[in-house]
C-alpha cells in the first residue's frame, strides 16, 4: 500500500532517501566518542584477528561491488593482503585458504546460495569466516563463524540501494577495526577517517537534498541505447554498480570500465552523443589519479561522448568538459563511494521509472537467489 510505501510509488524511492538513516543504524553502538570500536558481536576474538595474514571476501552482485571497494580499503588501513571473488566462481578454482585466512561473506539477504556455498567450502578448508549481512538469523550468518549485521532495515525492492551503503560502512568498520586490533601505524589517519564516517549519514543526506537535477538528466536519456561508466581507484566499483543498477532496472546495456584501460581499447566505442558517466575521485591525497581522470574526460569529450560527471563540490577542473555535472560532498577518497553511488541510483531509477518500468520488481529477477 501507498502507507508501507511511506507515500512513494516504489519501496526503492523510500529506500534510497531512507540511507542517511541507515547508514547511521549501521554505525550506531560501534563507533565510540574517542573513536574507539566495538564490534564485539563479530565473535572473532582480537587474538584470531592479529593472526590473520590474508583476507578473501565473496559476495554477489551488489554486494560484490561492496567487496571490491573494501579491498582498497583494507589494503591500505591494514596492509594485509586482499582477494575478492565473485562467489559463483570462488571454490570451482580450488583457492588458497587456510586457518590464517579470513573470509568474509557479504550479502544483503544471507541466503544467496552461491555465497552460501562459498562459505561451506572455506569453513572445510579451516578459514574463519565473518557475514556481513542485512538479515537477521539468514543461513549464511547461521553457518559463519561470526557477523556483522547492517542493520540497514527490510530492503523491498529487488535493486539493493540502502544495504549497499550500509555494506560498505560495515566493511569500513572492520577494515579500521582490524587496523586498530593490530595496532598499525596509521593510527592519525584511522582515526581522522573514523570522524569522517561517523559524519556520513549527514554527507548522505547532502546528496538527497540536490539529486534533482539528476533526475531530469535521466529522463532526458531514456531514449539512449547504451551508456557507459569510468571510475578509478574505489571509483571504479562504483562505476560497475551504476552499470549493474541500470541493467537491473532499465534493461538498458551499461558497461562499466576502469578509467585507464579506456586507451586499451574501449575508447574505440566513443561516438557522438554517447552518453558516458565518469565517477572522479576526490583531490585530496590521490591527485594524480584525479588528474588522470580530467584527461580522459576531455579525451572521450572530443570524440563527441556526452559527458556526465560526478565530482566533489569545488572541483572546478572539470566544469569545462562536462555536459552535466553532479557535485557531492567533498569526503576521504576511500569513503567517497558512500556519496558518490546515491546520484547513480537516482539515475537508474528515475531512468528505469521514465521506461515505465515497475523499478520494486524488475523482470527476470528476485531479490534473493536460492538456486546456485
Ligand atoms: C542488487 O541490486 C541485486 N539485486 C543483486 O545483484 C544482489 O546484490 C545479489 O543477488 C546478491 O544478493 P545478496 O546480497 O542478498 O547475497
Amino acid at each position: 500500500s501507498a502507507a508501507e510505501k511511506g507515500g512513494y510509488d516504489y519501496f526503492m524511492l523510500k529506500e534510497i532517501v531512507e540511507q542517511p538513516y541507515a547508514v547511521a543504524d549501521t554505525l550506531l553502538g560501534r563507533v565510540g566518542v574517542d573513536g574507539t570500536l566495538t564490534l564485539d558481536e563479530m565473535r572473532l576474538a582480537p587474538h584470531e584477528l592479529r593472526q590473520i595474514s590474508k583476507v578473501v571476501i565473496i559476495a554477489c552482485g551488489t554486494s560484490y561491488h561492496a567487496g571490491l571497494i573494501a579491498k582498497y580499503a583494507i589494503e591500505h588501513w591494514c596492509r594485509i593482503p586482499c582477494e575478492v571473488e565473485v562467489a559463483s566462481e570462488f571454490r570451482y578454482r580450488d583457492p588458497i585458504l587456510d586457518s590464517q585466512t579470513l573470509v568474509i561473506a557479504i550479502s544483503q539477504s544471507g541466503e544467496s546460495m552461491d555465497t552460501l556455498m562459498a562459505v561451506r567450502y572455506a569453513r572445510e578448508q579451516h578459514s574463519r569466516v565473518l557475514a556481513i549481512c542485512n538479515v537477521n538469523g539468514s543461513t549464511i550468518p547461521r553457518e559463519s563463524d561470526g557477523v556483522l549485521y547492517t542493520h540497514a532495515g527490510p530492503e523491498v525492492g529487488v535493486a539493493a540501494t540502502k544495504t549497499f551503503l550500509t555494506q560498505l560502512v560495515a566493511c569500513y568498520l572492520v577494515g579500521l577495526y582490524l587496523a586498530q586490533v593490530r595496532g598499525l601505524k596509521f593510527g592519525d589517519e584511522i582515526n581522522a577517517i573514523i570522524e569522517q564516517l561517523a559524519r556520513m549519514p549527514e554527507q548522505v543526506g547532502r546528496v538527497l537534498e540536490t539529486v534533482e537535477p539528476v533526475r531530469e538528466l535521466a529522463r532526458s536519456l531514456a531514449d539512449a541505447k547504451t551508456v557507459l561508466f569510468l571510475g578509478r581507484h574505489v571509483g571504479y566499483p562504483v562505476a560497475m554498480e551504476g552499470a549493474l543498477k541500470l541493467k537491473e532496472l532499465a534493461y538498458m546495456h551499461a558497461e562499466a570500465f576502469a578509467a585507464g584501460e579506456l586507451k586499451h581499447g574501449p575508447i574505440a566505442l566513443i561516438e557522438e552523443g554517447l552518453p558516458v558517466v565518469v565517477v572522479v575521485p576526490s583531490r585530496e591525497g590521490r591527485g594524480v589519479l584525479h588528474d588522470k581522470i580530467v584527461s580522459n574526460i576531455q579525451e572521450i569529450r572530443a570524440r563527441g561522448a556526452r559527458t556526465i560527471v560526478i565530482a566533489e563540490e569545488g572541483d572546478e577542473s572539470v566544469r569545462p568538459y562536462s555536459d552535466a555535472l553532479i557535485e557531492i560532498p567533498s569526503v576521504p577518497t576511500l569513503l567517497q563511494p558512500i556519496v558518490a553511488t546515491v546520484p547513480l541510483q537516482v539515475f537508474a531509477c528515475e531512468l528505469a521509472l521514465a521506461k515505465g518500468n515497475d523499478v520494486d520488481q524488475p523482470r527476470n529477477l528476485a531479490k534473493s537467489v536460492t538456486v546456485e
